[in-house]
């Protein structure tokens, strides 16, 4: 399949310029900057990521050019912008002030294939401390705005190879061999084109941003858009059949949409060799776990459900700190998932479906040779903080048995979340799974400041579900940045004379109550005087929890949800709204 790659030299915005990719259509990798895989030839575009470095620090991330420039085309994105500047001989220097914010283009080259369809003073997204002073040689500009003359800049040489779908690309799936050579330096003469941009066309802000990267990848790369949740679906099952032939895989399930996603997706690849277990530690939401199950059985996995809320009860006695909770949940957690799967490897799944071939019958004893996990992009793709250091890696499969020699089945790992919404729908799967909020492993364990009992479990789930609920019922029309930000997260709406109506509970990420279980407060109840705890709700937007807002709630559904949770929630006589936002808070409260 044709791919973009895009060269990450540390930018927050760079898996931001990827999901924009995604929504073209076209398959695209996100590789630390030094990381360019010059033998594949399926490459079909370069995009060279911003940076939190100038082109200047002695410590700024370098990459080779030589090794695509004139091959393929090039977009750079601000610090790819000044870099491909500073490397090909123009300059940059540093900004008199800090260019950062809303801009305008004011002379824009709507005749150069990077703006095509663009209006005049279309606005832009700028954030750079340096600037480019001089293009180099043979370049020219092609937009500028009031305080920044190059803006943008371009080699366009004349189309000379004339590739599939596009004048400048080899419209991937080429042979090494077919390589077009390097232009010479400078890179004017011939061979794929450059662009350069200051401003970043991934983010909202830049209104023309996505038509820029369209422009981009399908009319100057030549993608051919095959990349959809239902051509995913295609080639990973087929390839997910490949691989596993008769072998059986086993998947713990956390009600959450990546497993959930992952479990039909193996479900409909290989069916009952999947084992799937789902384990009820006490503290999911009210009727959570019977309700999964339901959603489960009716999708046809074999699940196993586990209540071991006891032992997690037992075990979380007393535990006040933070951390401890979490070490102690996470040690039971698989504790308990290790011990279901010893008993699933021991005998045959309980469920058997009709269409299963007598031949493969006999495989459902085999031992699991496979540990399939709900990974996605996000959790892998290495991205480099301003040491070059990896900051996020790939997550271990902390603590199983080793005995049992699995591999790692991950079929979403090259998913974006709302990629995996997409795909999600395209299983056929029920709504209300695909648009859940995350919710933590340990659950309302971390929701419950002060230790854990059942009792209090009750209480929060109670209050939970009040607000969860209001969340859902309560609808609200969106506009402008706001609609383009919750149709990007993969909400399905109808933009009707450029508004959506979607529910509070679609237009946030992540909602929860906290119960404040060792403080109590006074309140009166009828002639009663009250002393019991308070709750505190969350709500924030956020697109990968990196960072997040607190969301602005309407006042009249925070006047009924509190009301409903005093008069209904016994324990509870105070109800608080979090107007903190991450950083310097985080989303949850433990
Ligand atoms: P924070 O609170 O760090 O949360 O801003 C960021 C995201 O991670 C979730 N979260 C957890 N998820 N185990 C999990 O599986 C945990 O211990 C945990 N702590 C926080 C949180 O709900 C939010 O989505």
């Amino acid at each position: 399949m044709q791919k973009i790659i895009i060269l990450d030299f540390g930018s927050q915005t760079t898996q931001l310029i990827g999901r924009r990719v995604r929504e073209l259509d076209t398959f695209c990798e996100i590789l630390p900057y030094n990381k360019f895989p010059v033998d594949d030839p399926t490459v079909i575009g370069v995009i060279l990521s911003g940076s939190p470095f100038s082109v200047h620090d002695p410590e700024a991330f370098k990459v080779d050019l030589s090794q695509f420039v004139g091959r393929l085309p090039v977009l750079g994105i601000c610090y790819g912008a000044q870099f491909i500047s500073h490397a090909l001989g123009g300059k940059v220097e540093k900004a008199d002030s800090r260019e950062y914010g809303r801009a305008n283009l004011q002379t824009t080259d709507i005749s150069n294939p990077l703006f095509k369809g663009f209006e005049q003073h279309s606005q832009v997204w700028m954030s750079h401390g340096d600037t480019i002073t001089a293009i180099p040689e043979g370049y020219e500009c092609i937009a500028s705005t009031k305080d920044v003359k190059y803006a943008a800049f371009s080699l366009t040489p004349s189309p000379s190879r004339g590739g599939e779908g596009s004048e400048y690309s080899h419209g991937g799936e080429t042979s090494a061999e077919q390589i077009t050579p390097l232009p010479p330096a400078g890179g004017v003469g011939g061979g794929a084109p450059i662009f350069a941009v200051q401003f970043h066309p991934e983010v909202f802000h830049t209104l023309q941003g996505s038509l820029l990267l369209r422009n981009f990848v399908v009319d100057i790369c030549g993608s051919r858009q095959e990349w959809s949740a239902a051509s995913f679906v295609d080639s990973t099952v087929a390839e997910l059949k490949e691989t596993l032939g008769e072998d059986r895989v086993i998947l713990g399930l956390s009600g959450g949409v990546d497993s959930s996603v992952a479990a039909v997706l193996l479900n409909k690849a290989i069916g009952h060799r999947l084992t799937c277990i789902f384990v009820d530690h006490g503290m999911l939401r009210k009727n959570e776990f019977s309700q999964v199950m339901n959603d489960y059985k009716v999708l046809g996995l074999n699940v196993i459900g586990v209540d071991a809320s006891k032992k997690f009860f037992s075990d979380l006695a007393g535990v006040t700190d933070p951390e401890e909770k979490r070490k102690i949940i996470g040690r039971d957690f698989i504790e308990v998932f290790n011990e279901e799967a010893r008993k699933a490897n021991a005998c045959a799944p309980s469920v058997v479906s009709e269409q299963t071939s007598s031949a493969s019958l006999s495989t459902l004893h085999s031992p699991f040779k496979w540990l399939a996990q709900g990974t996605i992009y996000p959790d892998r793709i290495e991205s480099l903080n301003i040491t070059g250091k990896v900051i996020k890696s790939h997550h271990n499969v902390g603590g199983l048995p080793k005995e049992m020699n699995l591999q790692l089945c991950e079929p979403l790992k090259w998913l974006f979340k709302d990629e995996v919404r997409r795909v999600g729908r395209q299983l056929g799967m029920p709504e209300h799974l695909i648009t859940r909020h995350p919710f933590p492993g340990p659950g309302l364990a971390v929701r419950i400041l002060g230790d854990i009992t059942p009792e209090k479990v009750r209480i929060l789930q109670d209050a939970d579900d009040i607000y969860i609920r209001g969340l859902r019922e309560y609808k609200v029309k969106l506009s402008g940045e706001e609609a383009r930000r919750v149709l990007a997260a993969g909400v399905p709406a109808a933009m009707q004379d450029g508004e959506i109506e979607v529910s509070l509970y679609d237009q946030i990420w992540q909602a929860g109550v906290v119960l404040l279980s060792s403080v109590r407060s006074v309140g009166v109840m009828g002639d009663e005087r009250t002393y019991e705890h308070p709750v505190a709700l969350r709500a924030v937007t956020s697109t990968d929890a990196m960072t997040a807002d607190w969301a602005h709630l309407p006042y009249d559904f925070m006047a009924r949800v509190s009301n409903e949770i005093i008069n209904k929630v016994r324990g509870v006589n105070r109800v608080c709204y979090d107007i903190s936002s991450k950083p310097p808070s985080t989303i949850e409260w433990e």
